[in-house]
């Protein structure tokens, strides 16, 4: 499938496990693809895998004069902007073991998770829309998260950012939807990046107790979702979030116990 022939396409967090699984595919249905990242040095390699029709750009979503620097590079190079996916989040182990709970979390922590996930997309949105309506349009993808549709025990911080990305989604949509700008979110369920298989191998189990697929979710699943929100296929889709996460929301909450239950009554 090419749908996505003559695009130009920002990646942010293209060097991370989705980030790059969506360049790829992105690439591959025809976008040239910047791929954007904090970590240069892996963007690099993975345009450098993808070939011609990736390149890689340093920036940091924390620094707002870097995400309007990547827009405007991205437009001076190649001429218009198409598509962008905000995808970049802080998953440092400092911060996963700061952003804990409302008692506990301090407040800069709070501040650098809502920098990078939440006031990073609006900055991606505030410096490609502009660009986008150059054009006619364009699509806007927000990478969001099954923590900002429910409470957790930890990361107070990353679920309330996530739940502001679906909130901007709508908001974007309703701003310039009219105008050609469509703005949806993915909300990945857990991915099985490199870096999840390696850190949470219990949460993996638990997790998987309550997927209703036979097997868990892979960075290609996001990026399959992804290029369809980026293509015309979805010309009618607007301000939604596509849930991404093999149905483990989808159930009543005892579903897994009760499936327990009734095993061992025979
Ligand atoms: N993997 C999952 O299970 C999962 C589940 C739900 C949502 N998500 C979301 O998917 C997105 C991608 O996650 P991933 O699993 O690929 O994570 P990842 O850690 O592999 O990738 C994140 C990327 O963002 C980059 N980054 C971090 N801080 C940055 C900054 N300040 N500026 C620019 N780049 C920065 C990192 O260098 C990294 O390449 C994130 O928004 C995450 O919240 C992931």
């Amino acid at each position: 499938m090419r749908r996505l022939e003559g695009k130009i396409a920002i990646v942010t967090g293209g060097a991370g496990g989705i980030g790059a699984a969506t360049a790829r595919r992105l690439t591959s249905e025809g976008a040239t693809t910047v791929i954007a990242d904090l970590d240069l040095e892996r963007a690099r390699a993975i345009a450098a895998e993808i070939g011609s029709g990736a390149t890689a750009f340093h920036y940091d979503a924390e620094s707002v004069d870097t995400v309007e620097a990547l827009v405007a590079s991205t437009v001076a190079r190649f001429g218009r902007l198409d598509i962008l996916l905000n995808n970049a989040a802080i998953t440092t182990p400092q911060i996963q073991r700061e952003d804990s709970t409302a008692v506990d979390i301090t407040f800069e922590t709070w501040d650098r998770v809502m920098a990078v996930n939440l006031r990073g997309y609006l900055a991606g949105c505030k410096y490609a829309i502009p660009e986008m309506l150059k054009v006619g349009g364009g699509a806007i993808i927000n990478t969001a998260s099954g923590s900002g549709l429910v409470g957790d025990l930890s990361r107070i911080g990353y679920g309330t950012s996530k739940a502001g990305v679906i909130a901007l989604t709508r908001f974007i949509a309703t701003q310039y939807g009219r105008q050609g700008v469509r703005c949806n979110a993915v909300a990945p369920g857990l991915i099985l990046t490199e870096a999840a298989k390696e850190s949470v191998p219990e949460l993996i189990e638990m997790i998987q107790n309550h997927v209703l697929t036979p097997r868990l979710g892979k960075p290609e699943d996001v990026a399959a979702v992804v290029a369809f929100l980026a293509s015309e296929d979805a010309g009618f889709i607007n301000g939604e979030t596509v849930v991404c996460n093999g149905g483990s929301l989808a159930h009543q909450p005892h579903s897994h116990d009760l499936a327990q239950y009734l095993e061992g009554r025979g």
